[in-house]
């Protein structure tokens, strides 16, 4: 009997907020993998900001856009279920991009295996996969914080956020982070242990960053752009940096996206604006999972997932990744 694979392929780019009817969900039979390639059952599939990128045509973006037709890519863990590649075995666990589907037919070279003996799967998509290692090195290469400085974290309550308001308050930083709403704002107060939250949505950002960040604010990981990293430019201190991780409030524009306009504040605080790409950290994403894993156990990191259950979910989910209404990774689990 066939087995047929359920998926998601791209029918059309999105305009804006991305809607299911950019998407066909479609069936067609599962092949076994050619010379190389390996079967995976997917078992859960992170939706991350990125996959806004993945499906727009704009030639300005760090990876190759889908065509029009593919299967939707996605960052994702599953279990071996054919192989030949002589790496993989039928029941181990990889981790890899994968795709919006039941069953991905990828080459064994392009992934890697997970030991689900170390963390339940959904770990390796959230502190112990791609938001970790941006969280990581992101902050600890790029913004350098000491001890005693202040460290704003914009976009706070998501996985790459949360994890880096976190890893600054380990290195003995202050924390404050910006996030959308009161029990967001609480949660990394009461629960992350940040020194304070901003909650964009209802306070001005610049007025609450004065009494927040009164010396300035040594490092600020920027992860959604627009008002939010303009009103942190007019509070930098001497010497400050700038991570520039993503613009999440701008990937849904229509239009020309919202650069920063107080850019000037970088000459008169002699400061630095970098951007951060996970893929430049790849080769040493073992040393973050180790040094992470270990803070996960002692209890001094926490990740939380919110996890949408059935493949059936996705256009809505990625939705949600925009509307503020995720707490944690946002991710799908197809199979058990
Ligand atoms: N450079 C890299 O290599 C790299 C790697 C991974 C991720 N990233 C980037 O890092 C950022 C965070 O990713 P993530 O995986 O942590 O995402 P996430 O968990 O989905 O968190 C994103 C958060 O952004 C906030 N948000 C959504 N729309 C917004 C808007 N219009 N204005 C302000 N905030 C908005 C939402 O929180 P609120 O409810 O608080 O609004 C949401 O929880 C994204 O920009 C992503 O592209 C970059």
């Amino acid at each position: 009997m066939t087995t047929l694979n359920h998926q998601f392929r791209l029918a059309r780019r999105p305009v804006g907020l991305p809607q299911r009817s950019d998407f066909d969900y479609a069936a067609t039979p599962l092949q076994a993998p050619a010379e190389g390639k390996v079967q995976v059952q997917v078992a859960y599939v992170s939706i991350d900001p990125a996959m806004r990128g993945w499906v727009s045509d704009s030639e300005d973006l760090y990876d190759v856009p889908m065509a029009i037709g593919d299967v939707m890519r996605a960052v994702a863990v599953g279990r071996v279920t054919a192989s030949a590649h002589p790496r993989f075995a039928v029941g181990d666990s990889v981790a890899g991009i994968l795709g919006v589907e039941e069953y991905t037919i990828v080459p064994g070279d392009n992934l890697r295996k997970i030991d689900p003996a170390l963390a339940p799967l959904p770990a390796f998509l959230n502190a112990l996969g791609m938001p970790g290692i941006t969280a990581y090195f992101g902050l600890l290469e790029a913004g350098q914080p000491q001890a005693g400085e202040t460290v704003v974290v914009s976009g706070a309550a998501g996985a790459v956020g949360s994890l880096v308001g976190q890893i600054a308050k380990i290195k003995g930083a202050r924390v404050i982070g910006i996030a959308g709403g009161a029990d967001k704002c609480r949660m990394l107060t009461e629960e992350l242990g940040f020194d304070a939250a901003i909650d964009y949505k209802r306070e001005d950002v610049a007025a609450a960053l004065r009494q927040h960040a009164p010396k300035g604010v040594d490092v600020f990981f920027d992860n959604v752009g627009g008002a939010v990293l303009d009103a942190v430019l007019l509070r930098l201190a001497v010497g400050a940096r700038i991570v520039i991780c993503g613009a999440i409030s701008q990937y849904n524009n229509v239009g020309a996206m919202t650069g920063p306009a107080n850019y000037l504040q970088l000459v008169v605080k002699r400061a630095t604006m970098r951007g951060i790409l996970v893929r430049d950290f790849a080769p040493r994403a073992l040393e973050a999972a180790t040094v992470m894993g270990g803070w996960l156990a002692s209890g001094q990191l926490k990740a939380r997932e919110d996890v949408v259950v059935g493949l059936e979910h996705f256009p809505e989910t990625f939705q949600r990744l925009f509307d503020g209404s995720h707490n944690g990774k946002l991710m799908l689990q197809v199979a058990p």
